[in-house]
């Protein structure tokens, strides 16, 4: 019995991972998410093999308190975390550095984009890695993004959204630490970018579609706008399965390699 706990899985991303991997009865899903009430999707799946446990990542007495909860279940062991969770600021991530009147608020977006999105996530790890070490598989995927590559950054000329990608770069290294440092256990640790995913629940204004088409075609001439959840889950599932640790602490897309899109 395959057993994955997946962060952020009220919506979106983490939401899609555990309906798909919760349709096959032989798994059990454990979606940690920060409030019940409001992940109303999660129960209308009314699946039995779904676990709903509460926990903020930046909260580390939350963490072990749902890692005992899981132990209960799986009898101490872990074969998937999957590290979803993640800030992404609505309001201000048109901004560049230098574009913010209040420093304070640079300052506060900042220091919360690490705290949730490098900080949370090493918490996470920490919380699950002895559940993880009796597990048969022993993969830890941390969900990053395009945007922390520095030659698609250059690429684009994207000066936007620099809180969120800093930190998503600070959490590759973190990856890569850990990676290194549980290869010889058998670990597989992996940064793994969805690609541009529409995570809105309805179709994109025609003016953000286009605008994303006409930034993002500059490196993917082809590209025609945002996947859905559907598509990107199903892609990031092939790559998680195939991963190996040979290749542990790797920085790869939905695709497996460098192309973003
Ligand atoms: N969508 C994209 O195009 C895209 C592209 C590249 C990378 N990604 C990455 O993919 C992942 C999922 O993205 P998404 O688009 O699905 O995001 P999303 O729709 O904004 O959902 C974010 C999820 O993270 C949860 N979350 C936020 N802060 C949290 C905290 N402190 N503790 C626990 N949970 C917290 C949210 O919970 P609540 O419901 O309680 O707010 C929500 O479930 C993220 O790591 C993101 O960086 C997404």
């Amino acid at each position: 019995m395959p057993s994955y706990v997946i962060t952020g899985a009220s919506r979106g991303i983490g939401f899609e991972f555990t309906r798909q991997l919760s349709a096959d009865l032989k798994n059990v899903v454990f979606a940690l998410v920060r409030n019940k009430s409001t992940s109303k999707q999660l129960y209308e799946l009314k699946r039995k093999n779904i676990h709903i446990l509460e926990a903020d990542i930046t909260d580390k007495k939350a963490l072990i308190n749902a890692a005992q909860a899981v132990s209960k279940i799986t009898n101490g062991t872990l074969d998937f975390l999957i590290n979803n969770a993640a800030w992404i600021d609505d309001q201000r991530q048109n901004l560049t550095l230098d574009a913010y009147e209040d420093q304070d608020l640079l300052e506060e977006d900042l220091i919360k984009s690490f705290t949730i999105n490098v900080v949370g996530v090493v918490h996470t790890i920490n919380a699950f890695l002895p559940l993880l070490r009796k597990g048969e598989v022993k993969k830890v995927i941390t969900l990053s993004t395009g945007l922390a590559d520095t030659e698609a950054t250059l690429q684009l000329g994207l000066a936007t959204s620099a809180p969120y990608s800093i930190s998503k770069v600070a959490l590759n290294m973190a990856v890569a630490k850990y990676a290194t440092q549980y290869k010889k256990d058998g670990f597989v640790f992996l940064a793994l970018s969805p690609g541009l995913v529409n995570t809105s629940g309805g179709p994109l204004p025609e003016e953000v579609n286009k605008a994303q088409i006409a930034l993002f075609s500059q490196i993917k001439p082809d590209f025609e706008g945002a996947i859905t959840p559907e598509e990107s889950v199903k892609l990031q599932l092939e790559v998680i399965n195939k991963w190996t640790v040979a290749d542990t602490g790797a920085f790869v897309s939905q695709h497996g390699n460098k192309e973003w899109l």
